[in-house]
This record gives structure tokens, C-alpha cells and sequence, in this order.
């Protein structure tokens, strides 16, 4: 089968106060035998970042990564996080246009552009995430909305050396217990792949999946030999499915 290392996020999204977070972190930690073939990323809240940059640093399967950050520099923008903070405190991976955001925080297209120059910028490396509403999954609309979210790559003008992911997280299948299959899933990745090759064939770009993912199916995913790895919210908040998910993945 594959021969790479498999890549796993862990969005924990808005959850995990500060003790919870760094117990939940530890347990995954120490569960977690060093020689797994894996490069497993957290992706905590903001508080507590410093904190598990600290925690990781002698464990390196294990990397940072923030779940959001601001499309500015730096300025007056109360309340919010520059990609710059970000990698001062040890951040290495950025999530950007996760569908949450998308939808509660109508971010459009230009600010994810911009947080994805901030993030490159700043030498992270960006997961951009894109996926279609269960209607146009119902309306076969999928490779039409992969296309147009992606378009957005096409006016970044980066030189881009690191690694950029890209994973397929589509909105009907996010905290909803209904993973897309792995021919969806593999449809997806093809329609990735062929836009990437047109337009990017100098970019390291790493296909992700994500949504509804838990250490029973993670496995069945790695059937598509050009998918790279999972992004992981629910199941990722629990340290026995999580240990037991990494365990899985790392067997294959
Ligand atoms: P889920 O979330 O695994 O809870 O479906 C995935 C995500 O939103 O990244």
C-alpha cells in the first residue's frame, strides 16, 4: 500500500478549556508509541498554543497548527490573531476557509486569499479547506464549487516552497455522522489533483479529508493511493478514539 506518512489534524474547533486541553493533550501524547509512521497536528483553540508548543517539543510526530488567523498584518483589529503572532509561539500549520468560517463568519474569497498569503508569508503552511452544501452534492454540483473555491489559488503569488494542503471537507458531512465515501472522497481528490497539475505542478500540495471522520473509518480513506490525510474534529476530542484512530492509520 502507500509508503508515506499520513497526515492527521486535529481540529478541536471551539472546544477544551485550558487544563482539559493540555490532560487531553498529554494523554494523546503518551498513548502515542514514537514510531508511528504519522505526522499527527493539533489545531487548539488560541489559549492554548503556547502552552502545547512547549508540551510537543521532544515528540516529533506531533506539530501545532491554529484553526484560524487574520487576513492584516497587524493594526486595529480588536480581538483577532495575526499569522505573525501565530508563528512567534511555535505554529507551523494554519487552517484557512473552513466551512464553519465560511458560513458563520461569511468570510469570502479575498480575505481567505489574503489569510493565505499572511500564513505563506510568514513560511506556515496553509490547510485551505473546501468542500459543497449538501445541495449542490444533491445537484451534482461538486467539481463546479471545488473549482470556484479553488480558483482563489490562482491569484496567489507566492512562491511557494513549503508544503501546501488542500483538504476536501464537504458541509454535509461535518459533525454530522455521515462521512462521504471513498468514492466521493476519490472523485474529489481527482478533481484537486487535475487543477493542481494544470495550474501548480511546482507546489508540494498534500490532499486531505475531512468530515465525520473516527477511528473506525479513518483506515478505509488510505484506499485512495494520492490522499495524504485526515482532518479530524470530533473524534479527535476524546483521547481513547483518537489514540485508538492514530493506532489504526499507523497500521495500514
Ligand atoms: P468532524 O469535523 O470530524 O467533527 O466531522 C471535521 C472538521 O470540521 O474539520
Amino acid at each position: 500500500m502507500q509508503n508515506k506518512k499520513k497526515i492527521i489534524v486535529a481540529n478541536w474547533k471551539m472546544n477544551k478549556g485550558y487544563i482539559e486541553g493540555l490532560l487531553l493533550t498529554n494523554s494523546v501524547i503518551s498513548s502515542t508509541p514514537s514510531h508511528y509512521d504519522l505526522q499527527i497536528v493539533f489545531c487548539p483553540p488560541f489559549i492554548h498554543l503556547q502552552t502545547m508548543a512547549a508540551m510537543i517539543k521532544d515528540y516529533p510526530l506531533f506539530s501545532l497548527g491554529a484553526q484560524n488567523c487574520h487576513e492584516e498584518k497587524n493594526g486595529a483589529y480588536t480581538g483577532e490573531i495575526s499569522a505573525e503572532m501565530l508563528s512567534s509561539v511555535g505554529v507551523q500549520y494554519v487552517i484557512v476557509g473552513h466551512s464553519e468560517r465560511r458560513n458563520y463568519c461569511k468570510e469570502s474569497d479575498d480575505q481567505l486569499r489574503k489569510k493565505l498569503v499572511q500564513v505563506v508569508e510568514n513560511k506556515m503552511i496553509p490547510i485551505f479547506c473546501i468542500g459543497e452544501s449538501l445541495e449542490d452534492f444533491q445537484n451534482n454540483n461538486t467539481k463546479l464549487v471545488l473549482e470556484r473555491q479553488l480558483e482563489i489559488l490562482k491569484t496567489l503569488d507566492i512562491d511557494n516552497e513549503n508544503p501546501f494542503f488542500i483538504a476536501y471537507e464537504p458541509v454535509w458531512s461535518i459533525g454530522t455522522g455521515k462521512n462521504a465515501n471513498i468514492y466521493e472522497v476519490n472523485h474529489a481528490v481527482q478533481i484537486i489533483e487535475k487543477f493542481i497539475e494544470a495550474q501548480f505542478s511546482h507546489w508540494k500540495v498534500k490532499i486531505l479529508y475531512g468530515g465525520s471522520v473516527n477511528e473506525k473509518n479513518a483506515n478505509s480513506f488510505f484506499e485512495i493511493e494520492r490522499l495524504d490525510g485526515l482532518l479530524v474534529g470530533g473524534a479527535s476530542l476524546k483521547s481513547p478514539e483518537f489514540t485508538e484512530l492514530l493506532k489504526n492509520v499507523s497500521l495500514k
